[in-house]
This record gives C-alpha cells, sequence and structure tokens, in this order.
C-alpha cells in the first residue's frame, strides 16, 4: 500500500486502490491483517473516563503537559489514546504555550492532533471529545502498534505513550527528526495496596530498563520524572480503577467490576498508591 489521501467522500485511498472508509463517527480503522487482538472494551473506558474525570490522575495528565508544551510542536500523535485524557491535556498545554500563534503550512490548522488506539470505542470517544475540550482538531485511527503503522514517515513533532504498548522502530520512523517520544510508565510501588489484595495485576520486571534497552540506537533518554502520591477512594473509584486497568481483561464479560463486587465495598474509604514515571526521549538522527 502507498500513501493514503482523501479521495471522493469520506474515502482513504491509495494510489494502488487500497480504499478505506471515514466512518460517521469521524475515523477510519486501518487494522490489517487476521491476528486476533483486543483493545480495551466500552466497559473499560467507560471506568477509565469515570476515573480521569474525577481528576484523581490530573497531577500526572499537568506533568505529561509540562514536558510536551515546551516543544512548539504542531502535530501530537498519542498512540494507544484511550479516552483521550492525557491527548487532551497536552493539546490544551501546546496551544496556551504558543503553537496554536505559529504559522502552519497554508490551508492547515496549525495544531493537529492524531489519535490512535486498538479500540475503536477508544478512538471514536478520543475523537468525540477532542475538539470540544482543547478546540484542536483531532483525527482518529484504529490501528494495531505492532504492525507497521498507517502514518507518513516524519508525520508526528510529538509521540505521546501513555501505559499502552510500544514499537520503538515505528516511533522513531513517524517522528519527525529532532521530535519528541514522551512514555509513562507505572512504577513498581503503583497499586500496591490493590496488588497485596488480589485485585490488580503485578508490574512486571524493571520496566523503564527495558523501555531504555528497547529504545537503544533510536532514542536517546533526556528527562525522567516520578511522581508519586497515595489516593483516599471511594468504593466506586476503586471499583473504577481496578474497572480500566489490565485485570479488568481477564474478567468475563458477565462479571463486571462494580463497586458491591470489590472487597473496598466493606471499607468506608482505600488508600491506594498511584506512582508513576514519566520519560521524554529524543528521536536520534540516524
Ligand atoms: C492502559 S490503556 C491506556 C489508555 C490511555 N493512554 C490512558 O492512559 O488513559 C492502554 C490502551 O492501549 C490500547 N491498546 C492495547 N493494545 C494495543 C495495540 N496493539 N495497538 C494499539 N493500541 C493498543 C488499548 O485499547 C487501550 O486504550
Amino acid at each position: 500500500m502507498s500513501d493514503l489521501s482523501p479521495a471522493d467522500g469520506a474515502v482513504l485511498a491509495c494510489a494502488t486502490g487500497h480504499r478505506f472508509d471515514v466512518n460517521r463517527r469521524g475515523f477510519a480503522s486501518l487494522v490489517l491483517g487476521s491476528r486476533k487482538l483486543i483493545g480495551d472494551s466500552a466497559a473499560m473506558l467507560d471506568a477509565r473516563e469515570t476515573f480521569l474525570e474525577h481528576g484523581w490522575y490530573a497531577g500526572l495528565r499537568d506533568a505529561l503537559s509540562g514536558l510536551v508544551a515546551p516543544e512548539q510542536a504542531q502535530r501530537v500523535v498519542d498512540i494507544g489514546c484511550g479516552t483521550g485524557y492525557y491527548l487532551r491535556g497536552v493539546l490544551v498545554a501546546l496551544g496556551a504555550a504558543g503553537a496554536a500563534g505559529a504559522r502552519g503550512r497554508p490551508g492547515e490548522p496549525v495544531l493537529r492532533a492524531l489519535a490512535v488506539d486498538l479500540s475503536a470505542a477508544a478512538v471514536a470517544r478520543t475523537v468525540r471529545s477532542g475538539a470540544d475540550a482543547s478546540g484542536v482538531s483531532t483525527v482518529g485511527l484504529v490501528a494495531d502498534v505492532w504492525s507497521p503503522l498507517p502514518i507518513r514517515d516524519g508525520a508526528a513533532d510529538v509521540v505521546i505513550n501513555v501505559f499502552a504498548p510500544r514499537n520503538p522502530a515505528e516511533f522513531h520512523r513517524v517522528l519527525a527528526s529532532g521530535g519528541l517520544l514522551a512514555v509513562v510508565l507505572p512504577h513498581p510501588t503503583h497499586l500496591q495496596e490493590l496488588r497485596a489484595a488480589g485485585l490488580a495485576l503485578d508490574v512486571h520486571g524493571n520496566k523503564t530498563a527495558d523501555l531504555i534497552t528497547s529504545l537503544a540506537g533510536l532514542f536517546e533518554l533526556e528527562s525522567t520524572e516520578d511522581l508519586s502520591t497515595v489516593l483516599s477512594l471511594a468504593p466506586a473509584d476503586v471499583a473504577a480503577l481496578i474497572g480500566m486497568g489490565p485485570s479488568s481483561h481477564h474478567q468475563a464479560e458477565s462479571e463486571p467490576t462494580t463497586a458491591q463486587d470489590s472487597p473496598a465495598a466493606l471499607e468506608e474509604r482505600s488508600e491506594v498508591t498511584v506512582a508513576f514515571r514519566i520519560l521524554g526521549f529524543r528521536r536520534a538522527a540516524q
């Protein structure tokens, strides 16, 4: 398949005859191949939206936005966008930092965003909420990060990747020279109380070292920021936190996590550690 361009109607087409419809929800699905892959479900996205909109991770969103804002970036790609919570924060920060005042190519908006996720429901939510919250037009793409991404070489100034799978070679290819890759990882102490209670999955191994190794030769580590705090959560918040996480992939559809299901429902509030590492990587020239 060669480069895709808008064709007649809401269609993306390439010179060799591939055609992809842009649906009425404003995004195209370019998941290719037959691998059985599962992105986040609507129930997980509901839980994520409930939890995030409560503001529990606002500090993380602010820190990530603070990392990206000085970039003066005009093209932002979020890989594994989920509900778009972090993308919206980053776009607001970039707009406030002056990217919106910069000169774009004639006829194009100055600040543009691409929201990518394997889950069509996630992409739909991000596209729907993007323009409202940040005033920036957000285009959506359903795609698998493990496959070659249907994004042109050097099309992004910034790639953000928050608790989502990564493809180092593809991130390097789609970033422009000198571009920023901002990654958020869970710290080993993240959700330790829920793990001790058997309600969350383990944070495996040394994720930072694994990440740096996987990016070697493609990116240089430029910044690291650790955030950690203990939240005092009501039972409904705990249920949402569990419901939005990977452990809920392991639950049967017929067994959704609710405030009543959770042992935390027995208590008034639960103390839960949330701990993150935000890493900024500069694309290596090569
Ligand atoms: C833990 S969620 C994080 C979502 C969002 N970044 C946030 O922090 O709110 C991981 C996201 O990655 C997506 N995802 C999982 N596997 C993927 C893949 N192979 N390609 C693209 N996205 C994927 C899921 O659908 C989900 O939205």
